[in-house]
């Protein structure tokens, strides 16, 4: 009897950086409300999957041993409720490679599970929409959504109500990955322990900014750039202020921690400076290792498996 193998869909999903990201007050649910811009950067996590007898989930690459893979990992959430919602057991082998730092604040294992709902509706010829898929998201993590969406977006709610932003050029940044990572409910936590004893001074709205991206005028953003979120982050790992003043050393318009950290992001004034940044920075013993990416890219994606042998 002839046995058909069957075929893998491998998915690419971006890493995030938040250019703007406005904490607002803590919600009855937990959450915070958030006025965030969003960039999806080049960083990647690839993910495959393969019709299998169960639902598993390996993970290579960096970090992987800090990834759980089971039902912890959102992968898994997304696998089975999307296999819920359409009436089918998540009979599934799904393997991520990480390129996208471990709990670095940059949305990785949003990215995972924004592969798996993208990947899954191939996989299965599910034919589900855009907006299908993002409504499953947003009940699966805060990033998910933009995750799926990439590009450059405005997220409100707690991030994942999101309006698409005008962006013109490409922006390069340099990524400062920390040894060790720190955990996006703790980080929020601290915030609020931070504004309960005296405020930590709060980023304004957000529309120079987007103007700026509108004009994609990188000196401009640079000087705009602002995240409620670093305040605590620097309070639970001090040591991101080194980081940080070694980039601008090293020639970046401006650093950021990234999300939640402790990535720290640095935008540099074109592809060239970026690598400069990156040489020098890696060099200052500051971080545990360096990437340069740049942004805007698409999000969450199919690759065709044949263009790339
Ligand atoms: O949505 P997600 O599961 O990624 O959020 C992780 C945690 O981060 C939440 O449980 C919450 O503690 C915190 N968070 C928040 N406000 C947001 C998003 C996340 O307080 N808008």
């Amino acid at each position: 009897m002839l046995s058909v193998v069957p075929r893998p869909v491998l998915v690419r999903a971006p890493a995030k950086v938040n250019l703007h990201l406005a904490v607002g007050d803590l919600r009855p649910d937990g959450y915070h409300e958030l006025t965030t811009v969003f960039q999806a950067l080049s960083l990647c996590d690839e993910v495959e999957l393969v019709p299998a007898k169960a639902l598993t989930i390996k993970v290579r690459g960096e970090g992987a041993r800090d990834v759980p893979t089971d039902r912890r990992n959102l992968v898994w959430k997304a696998a089975t409720r999307l296999a819920h919602k359409v009436g089918r057991d998540p009979l599934v082998e799904i393997v991520i490679d990480k390129g996208i730092p471990v709990a670095g604040g940059m949305a990785g294992g949003s990215a995972d599970a924004a592969a798996t709902l993208v990947g899954l509706n191939a996989l299965w010829h599910l034919d589900l929409t855009r907006d299908e898929l993002a409504d499953i998201a947003s009940e699966l993590g805060s990033d998910v959504p933009f995750s799926l969406h990439g590009g450059s977006a405005l997220g409100t709610g707690r991030g994942e109500k999101l309006l698409p932003v005008l962006s013109r050029n490409t922006f390069h940044w340099v990524l400062a990955l920390a040894k060790g990572g720190l955990s996006t409910p703790e980080v929020y936590r601290e915030l609020d322990r931070l504004r309960g004893q005296g405020q930590p001074p709060r980023i304004g709205d957000a529309q120079k900014l987007m103007q700026s991206l509108a004009a994609g005028d990188s000196a401009q953003l640079a000087a705009l750039l602002g995240n409620d979120l670093q305040a605590a982050a620097l309070s639970l790992k001090p040591e991101l202020r080194r980081t940080l003043r070694a980039g601008i050393n090293a020639g970046a318009l401006a650093g950021i921690v990234s999300g939640s950290g402790p990535t720290c992001a640095f935008l540099c004034e074109s592809a060239d400076a970026a690598i400069e940044v990156s040489t020098e920075l890696s060099g200052a013993g500051v971080c545990r290792s360096v990437r340069v990416a740049a942004g805007p890219v698409g999000g969450a994606k199919v690759i065709d498996l044949e263009s790339i042998g």
